[in-house]
């Protein structure tokens, strides 16, 4: 039997009048890639907050290992297991990629992020202990190259790299990557699919937004289907390229986005 990590029940967020998302269920297998697409504006980062932690449902709830984190604050649901990756912007340019990702750690630190800049006994501690995941995580990402380069001079495919080697600095057991893929060109695509592939491999359960097609129905195990805050569908990447209500809610939207 596969074992339920996450359990999304009748989730619904209301901003105003809009459902953004609206009463969407579906369930989360350990150590699958799990994708949720739909069309702009349907409620996939919304959905990705919620399960995170980072916005309170209006109503429904979220499951993770059968205790209920919705409503906790995100750092505890982080703890827990369940982390999305940081947006860019928490990436500190001035600081190298080792260093970055050893910041990182901080979120399971003993020390704070102060004594982490002032340099306190505590936290020399966490950063011999930290060096030495950061450097774990540096090979497994294949980043070696780059570990010392300032993050300012990485190219955009390298930069959204280290939001992911930020987030597994947090130990996740579930991931969250909001469109990891978007801006890159065809090699950092691939450099990017297989890394969410090692982590799926190191036994990360893995739920992906993205928009590139053929990247998603290459990499997921199942995938759901959002249209305007709606579940419409749900299955096998093979099943929902050819599912009627799939392809009528990408209407408009040219063929090779969909992969068909
Ligand atoms: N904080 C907010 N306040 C008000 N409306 C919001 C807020 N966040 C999202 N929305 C609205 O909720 C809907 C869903 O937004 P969401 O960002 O979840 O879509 P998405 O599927 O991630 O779209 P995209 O593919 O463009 O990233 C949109 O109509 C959006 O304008
Ligand atoms: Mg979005």
């Amino acid at each position: 039997m596969k074992k339920r990590v996450l359990e999304i029940n009748n989730l619904t967020k209301k901003f105003g009048s809009l459902y953004a998302v609206n009463d969407v269920t579906f369930e989360v297998y350990e150590g699958e890639i799990l994708s949720v697409i739909g069309p702009n504006g349907a409620g996939k980062s919304t959905t990705f907050k919620l399960i995170s932690s980072f916005l309170k449902p209006s109503s429904g709830e979220v499951i993770f290992n059968r205790e209920k984190i919705s409503g906790l604050k995100p750092h505890i649901v982080a703890r827990k297991g369940v982390v999305r990756t940081f947006q860019e912007t928490t990436v500190f340019k001035s600081m190298s990629v080792r260093d970055n990702i050893i910041i990182a750690h901080q979120l399971q630190a003993k020390s704070n992020l102060l004594g982490f800049f002032f340099n306190t006994k505590l936290a020399k501690e966490d950063t011999q202990r930290f060096g030495k995941s950061a450097d774990e995580i540096i090979e497994f990402l294949g980043l070696s190259d780059v570990k010392d380069e300032l993050a300012s001079n990485l190219p955009h495919g390298l930069l959204r790299a280290l939001g992911i080697a930020n987030a597994l600095a947090c130990k996740p057991k579930v991931l969250l990557l909001d469109e990891p893929f978007a801006g890159m060109n065809h090699d950092e695509t691939r450099r990017c699919m297989n890394m969410v592939k090692q982590i799926k491999n190191s036994g990360v359960t893995v739920l992906l937004v993205e928009h590139d097609m053929p990247a998603v129905m290459e990499i997921s195990d199942r995938i759901v289907v959002i249209s305007f805050g709606e579940k419409i569908a749900e299955g096998k990447p093979e099943e929902i390229q050819k599912n009627p209500k799939v392809i009528e809610a990408y209407l408009g939207v040219e063929d090779e986005e969909l992969g068909i």
